[in-house]
């Protein structure tokens, strides 16, 4: 039976670097709270697009497995961050890497959207159609972020990294050996992002200015519950046990909820891989971000078992069982980076946090600098160009 292996890794995490410290200068926290409640100590802000983070993670996943873009049948970008509704973020990172014989579609899930999109190359390349796909994990959360709300602002940070997938032959056991895909549509509206999206498009709200709806509890017990279950159902269908899982990589929203998580699933924490205290929760960039630090940092042996549990908005949860093979180490390198940021973190964000404000002051009297093509229309003006 063909299989989807995981044949080149890479990640791309912008440098600047935003501490408790710093969301302390403009909000009613500190580094004590954060670090209890979450386990957070600093995030990263992105100083470029979510494509170029993907532009250069997928350079590297590529060298890693010995690939050129030519050689992709897919490219799948996992995000709720994309860059537009219209055209697909997908087609930004295809043309950037030259990629001219992949398709190529955004997934979004939410925090699960990379894991969703593993599941839908793996199901493409078991299915004939698809033998070489590269899947992207990737955030640009800042700009959306509810920057003056302390219950949000302190969890996520920006990140990317990217997978190829490929086909293996008969009898080879590697690669995604199980799934488990789930919903609970019923909870959907405790994690929200209002302002972006076409139920926006009215006089209350303006599209941009957002603000999140999150019930912290109610999201945490959800998330023990849906990834604890999903854990156990892959194992089940794989017919291992807790002890037969090498290592665990899972979502990194809160400390807590990985402890929790961990000890439903049987799994000792010295066999869990965390990055959630120098990272934050990057939504769909953490758990490949994670995958691609434990490989350089030799926690992934040679034909190792790696359980991946993860939850986002939806609420969206999922687990996947995958199985190394003989090669845990690039097959190449490639010398490409970011270009760089000469700003810091926190001037990232002060600009952001006025921007919004700008954008907010100007919804209010419906005219304004930002959006004025959407001022008018939100006006009833038809002076639309
Ligand atoms: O990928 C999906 C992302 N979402 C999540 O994973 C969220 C899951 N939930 C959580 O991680 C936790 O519920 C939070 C970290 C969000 C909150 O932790 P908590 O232990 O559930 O705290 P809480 O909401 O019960 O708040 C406790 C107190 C409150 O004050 P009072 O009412 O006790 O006076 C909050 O107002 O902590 C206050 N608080 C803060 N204080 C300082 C809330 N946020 C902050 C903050 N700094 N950033």
């Amino acid at each position: 039976m063909t299989r989807a292996a995981i044949t080149g890794w890479g990640k791309c995490m912008p440098p600047a670097v935003l501490t408790n410290a710093d969301l302390a200068t403009f909000l009613d926290t500190d580094d004590a709270w954060i670090t209890q409640r979450t386990g957070i100590q600093q995030r990263r802000i992105s100083h470029v697009l979510g494509s170029e983070l993907s532009y250069v993670a997928a350079k590297r996943a590529l060298a890693c497995a010995g690939l050129a873009a030519k050689d992709l049948d897919l490219v799948v970008y996992g995000s709720c961050s994309s860059e537009e509704v219209v055209p697909n973020t997908a087609s930004a990172v295809q043309y950037r890497l030259g990629a001219w014989n992949a398709g190529a579609m955004d997934v979004n899930t939410a925090c699960t959207s990379f894991l969703y999109g593993l599941s839908t190359a793996n199901g493409l390349i078991r299915a004939g159609s698809v033998r070489n796909a590269l899947v992207v994990g990737v955030e640009n959360i800042s700009p959306f972020m509810d920057w003056d709300n302390r219950g949000v602002a302190v969890l996520f940070g920006d990140g990317c990294a990217a997978v190829v997938l490929q086909a293996t032959g008969d009898g080879d056991d590697t690669g995604l050996v199980a799934d488990k895909l789930g919903c609970y549509a019923d909870s959907r509206q405790i994690l929200r992002v209002r302002g972006h999206g076409t139920t926006y498009s009215n006089r209350e709200v303006t599209y941009g200015d957002t603000a999140w709806d999150f019930d912290g509890q109610e999201i945490f017990k959800r998330a023990v519950h849906g990834m604890g279950s999903a854990a156990a159902d892959v194992l089940a269908r794989a017919g291992v046990t807790p002890d037969d899982v090498h290592l665990c990589v899972p979502h990194q929203a809160n400390l807590r909820i990985i402890e929790f998580v961990a000890k439903r699933a049987g799994i000792p924490m010295e066999r869990v891989f965390l990055t959630v205290r120098k990272y934050g929760n990057m939504s769909s960039a953490t758990v490949p971000v994670a995958l691609v630090e434990a490989l350089e940092e030799g926690r992934v042996a040679p034909r190792s078992l790696l359980l991946m549990p993860a939850f986002g908005a939806g609420l969206t949860f999922c687990a996947h069982l995958v199985r190394f093979g003989e090669r845990v180490t690039p097959i190449d390198t490639v010398d490409v980076e970011l270009p760089p940021c000469d700003k810091t973190a926190l001037q990232l964000v002060n600009e952001l946090r006025a921007l919004k404000k700008n954008r907010s002051r100007s919804a209010k009297g419906l005219a304004g600098p930002i959006f004025p093509e959407t001022q008018a229309v939100l006006a009833g003006s038809t002076a639309v160009a």
